[in-house]
């Protein structure tokens, strides 16, 4: 039988820098996710690749004195080494710079131009000519008055450029229909109320999808000068990969529409407003999903290249091994929600999940049949209680892990079979297989706990191979498991697989045990000193020394300390939609903007005193970091204040002066 097919793609990533810990981020979770559908019986397909036209990388080129292709090969050939250092099996690696990619787009745009989809008009916006970029109104910095570049804070001035563009707005229903009656399409279901609210009920504008001000692109075949701007030419990689268009167009029939798009929240918008209109008009299937993932950020800051604050996976790698790291990225937070990232959290996730559970449950096993049966794993005799236990979680673990696995739950995937790991350890101690190896009755049991446990710690091999490929091999080694049949997914769906007569071999620790506080020393050593500090960092970092002298000192009766009162954290925030929340006449639904790409929803109780109309616009204070409670289904995300009157009436509290931007810390 034909095994179901599945097409799992990356963003291409901008080669303007190395890749970090970020861009890894998203990469292992697709090559998780794509060994995992191969091991349950998919046809299972992988593209990543890199996006590489632009300004940006124009400029960053000359800077360096060399041309944008030698600039952006550099780049994506260390960006190929990171992938096999990260254990990365891509199916395909995709570059804009491919001849076979920059044909197709030209194809695209000239069949898009020709049946009206795109027309020749002109930009108008505000340019600042130092950056040579296009602002929109809302993008500018206020400085004093003065509306100036939010890149570099020069002023800026109303400027035209020739431009081709996209009639986004003819597909605008066509897309709010699809969105509202396909509900698996945009995941998490947040992202696509954040979608329909923000940018679709309120109207599609046109898209720019040429430029002349730069060379560096694909140019437009029929119109010299000009170059296909960013988005057509990114997103169709999805399809020219696979040969769309190409005259060898196998891939494209086999594989086409994506499985899954996996994305960073930021460019959730691209991928589900302009890239399903794009394909509509070219009359070809939307892709199945785009998931958006949270953000790695650091220090409560987005990682990225731009902000300096960046981890880069080699040095992690180089000292505690790929699956380590691999672990802790699918592990540490649910996908879809923002984490911080931490060399400090890696190591005691390390040392706790990987060092002592895993690790020593692995070498205890082993060393007790070397120990009483010669490393020979025994057959096990009748069941008893404790051991039908771990044979029932053996087998509903199964099906526990692909649920999670099919929703990208990777982190709930691998804490269920942590729940495994940690029950076989918890058997250990109620078993005693040390007093039962004491005498001769005690043997009978001894043969079936310790068959039971080598046998469960094979599942969990077999179990943790998407997510950490090199770790099952090496207890395969030492549990002397050669037989590929007993490596696979089938093979755990049902206790009692390994053999009895097998000849185990202890190995070294599977992971190191590491003193947390010299390893970090190591890893910030080579580290070039941070940049200015981000705000937040500031207001997090310097009080620490002063917090342990203040410990002893509270606040008399009735008052805070100064480090109780910023533990609240108070934001300004832009009201960007609102609405009412259906069957409560006091809930109001706002979407905020919180800066740095970042929105939240929050409900409040003044529907009486505010309509929805009104609150667009509006810069409020957000209690930032209260945890999200449900309200009538909806998850509220921080609270915003207000003002109470002798009657109870609400007002909104708000900033004076002027517009502050989104994110503008309070206090
Ligand atoms: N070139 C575009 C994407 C075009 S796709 C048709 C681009 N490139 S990028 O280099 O900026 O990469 C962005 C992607 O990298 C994010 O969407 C996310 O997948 C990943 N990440 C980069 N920084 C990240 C974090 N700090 N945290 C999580 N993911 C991050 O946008």
């Amino acid at each position: 039988m034909e095994k179901p097919k599945f097409y799992i793609t990356t963003p291409i990533y901008y080669p303007s820098g190395n890749m970090h810990i970020g861009h890894t981020y998203t990469t292992v979770a697709a090559d998780s996710m794509t060994r995992f559908k191969k091991m349950t019986g998919y046809d299972a397909y992988f593209l990543t690749g890199t996006d590489e036209h632009g300004q940006k990388i124009e400029r960053k080129a000359a800077d360096a004195g060399v041309t944008p292709k030698q600039y952006v090969d550099k780049i994506v050939a260390e960006t190929k080494e990171l992938w096999k250092l990260m254990d990365i099996q891509y199916d395909d690696f995709i570059r804009t710079t491919d001849e076979r990619h920059e044909k197709i787009v030209q194809k695209i745009f000239k069949k898009l131009y020709e049946q009206g989809d795109i027309y020749k008009s002109a930009y108008e916006g505000y340019y600042c000519t130092p950056c040579e970029s296009f602002w929109t109104q809302t993008q500018l910095k206020d400085a004093d008055g003065v509306k100036v570049c939010p890149d570099c804070g020069r002023p800026v001035e109303l400027a035209k450029e020739e431009s081709y563009f996209f009639r986004m707005s003819k597909y605008q229903d066509w897309l709010i229909e699809y969105i509202e009656t396909h509900p698996d399409f945009i995941q998490p279901p947040s992202r696509a109320n954040e979608m329909l609210n923000n940018f679709l009920r309120p109207g599609l504008q046109d898209l720019c999808v040429s430029r002349t001000s730069f060379k560096w692109g694909v140019p437009v075949d029929f119109d010299p000068g000009h170059v296909v701007y960013v988005w057509i030419d990114a997103l169709s990689n999805y399809i020219t990969a696979l040969g769309y268009l190409s005259g060898d167009d196998s891939l494209y029939q086999k594989y086409w529409p994506a499985d899954i798009h996996l994305v960073g929240k930021e460019i959730v918008r691209f991928h589900t407003i302009y890239w399903p209109i794009m394909l509509k008009a070219l009359g070809l299937e939307l892709p199945k999903q785009v998931f958006g993932h949270g953000w790695l950020l650091f220090s409560g800051d987005k990682m990225s290249k731009s902000k300096g604050n960046v981890e880069y996976p080699a040095p992690i790698v180089e000292r505690y091994g790929t699956d380590a790291l691999r672990y802790y990225l699918m592990r540490e937070m649910p996908f879809g929600a923002d984490g911080n990232y931490t060399n400090e959290a890696m190591l005691t996730r390390m040392n706790s999940d990987l060092c002592n559970d895993l690790g020593n449950l692995v070498s205890r096993t082993v060393a007790m049949i070397e120990k009483y049966f010669s490393g020979v794993i025994p057959a096990p005799g009748e069941f008893e209680a404790p051991d039908k236990h771990i044979i029932d979680m053996f087998e509903a673990l199964p099906a526990l892990v692909e649920k999670n696995m099919n929703e990208l739950q990777f982190s709930l995937a691998l804490a269920e079979i942590w729940k495994l790991v940690g029950e076989m350890n918890r058997y250990i101690d109620i078993t005693q297989p040390w007093i039962l190896g004491k005498s001769e009755e005690g043997l009978p049991r001894l043969k079936t706990v310790m068959y039971c446990l080598a046998e469960g710690v094979r599942a969990v091999a077999v179990h943790i191979s998407p997510v950490m490929p090199s770790t099952p091999e090496r207890i395969f080694k030492q549990l002397g498991v050669e037989d590929e049949n007993l490596k696979t997914w089938e093979s755990v769906q049902k206790f009692g697989g390994l053999q009895e007569g097998t000849v185990v071999k202890k190995g070294e620790a599977l992971f190191p045990r590491v003193d947390i506080k010299k390893e970090l020393e190591s890893l910030n050593a080579g580290k070039e000193p941070a940049e200015a500090p981000k705000k937040e960092e500031k207001k997090e970092k310097k009080p620490a020394p002063q917090k342990e002298e203040k410990k002893a000192e509270s606040a008399p009766e009735g008052y805070v300390t100064i480090d109780e009162f910023f533990k609240t954290k108070l934001v300004c925030a832009k009201v960007i939609a609102c609405e009412r929340v259906e069957k409560s006449d006091k809930l109001l639904k706002s979407t905020l903007d919180i800066g740095n790409g970042e929105t939240r929803t929050v409900l409040s109780g003044i529907a009486k005193w505010y309509s929805p109309e009104d609150m667009p616009g509006r810069t409020v204070v957000l209690v930032k970091n209260l945890p999200p409670r449900k309200m009538r289904g909806i998850a509220s995300e921080g609270m915003l204040l207000c003002a109470s009157d002798d009657e109870g009436n609400l007002k909104l509290l708000t900033v004076d002066g002027g517009v502050f931007t989104p994110g503008a810390e309070i206090g």
